[in-house]
């Protein structure tokens, strides 16, 4: 595969083996700079295995990730979120005991480097960080009308809030990339809606996503190209159009239909 200058994003023959059980074999991706790239497959076919492998999350034999023209195979999650690489989980990880602000506020701080740097910084600057990470917190959660519940246990939220949540935790670290695992799971229909429209406003606003996703309107609505995962390698990718008249691709789902 050859490397092209409006990759911000590159997979390359990644292997990832579970005992005997080949959850990616060869499988390759190309993340277009300001795109939404969609990913569909059916289950286990390696999607979010595959978001582990690009997210720092999961070791893989063989195969390289490119990010920004740097190979960042070897980097631990927080030195590639700190490139500019983030993800969300197909579960939504938030911290449930504490208030949705105080979930935004330690996902700006979680980083290791981010510690250190208060340790050594003077008081003054640590509070102006701070500030900051509260004034970035609000802005977000205005957006995506999370605002009133700012002081409300993230427990309380809905499923379509939670999955709000866990996508405004990735962007408190301000990525260029954003990974989102199944960001419509669960979600009633008018909050994917909303939850879409916040996706390209990010869009608009300069960020690149890959998004893998079962609920097709959304993928229709927001990705080009989309790429096909079955049996953990790349089946095919096109625009949602091309890749739904596959033949072989309805084959790769009526086949997951046991
Ligand atoms: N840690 C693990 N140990 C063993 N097998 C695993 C592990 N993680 C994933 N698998 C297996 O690898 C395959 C791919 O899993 P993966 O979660 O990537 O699928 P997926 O495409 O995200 O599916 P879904 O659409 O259901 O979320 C599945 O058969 C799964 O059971
Ligand atoms: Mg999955």
């Amino acid at each position: 595969m050859t490397l092209q200058t409006d990759d911000l994003l590159t997979v390359q023959d990644v292997n990832v083996g579970f005992g005997e059980f080949v959850a990616l074999d060869g499988a390759h991706l190309r993340i277009a700079r300001g795109g939404i790239t969609g990913i569909v497959g059916p289950n286990g076919a390696g999607k979010s295995t595959l978001f582990n492998v690009l997210g720092g999350q999961q070791a893989h034999q063989g195969g390289r990730v490119i990010f920004d023209g740097r190979d960042i195979t070897r980097l631990s999650v927080h030195r590639r979120a700190q490139a500019g690489l983030t993800r969300t989980f197909q579960i939504s990880r938030e911290l449930g005991a504490l208030t949705v602000l105080e979930n935004l506020l330690l996902a700006a701080a979680d980083q290791p480097g981010e510690k250190l740097w208060h340790a050594l910084l003077n008081s003054s600057a640590s509070r102006r960080c701070e500030e900051q990470a509260m004034v970035h917190a609000q802005s977000l959660l205005e957006r995506v009308g999370l605002w009133r519940l700012a002081h409300d246990r993230a427990d309380s939220l809905s499923g379509g809030q939670k999955k709000l949540l866990e996508l405004c935790r990735a962007l408190m670290l301000k990525p260029r990339l954003v990974l989102l695992d199944e960001p419509a799971a669960g979600v009633n229909p008018v909050l994917v809606g909303e939850i879409a429209q916040f996706i390209r406003s990010l869009q608009a606003d300069g960020m690149s996503f890959a998004i893998v996703e079962h609920n097709m309107d959304m993928i229709a609505a927001l990705c080009d190209p989309v790429y096909v995962l079955a049996q953990g390698s790349v089946l095919t990718h096109g625009s949602f159009a091309e890749v739904a008249a596959n033949a072989q691709v309805v084959e790769a789902y009526l086949g997951g239909v046991q």
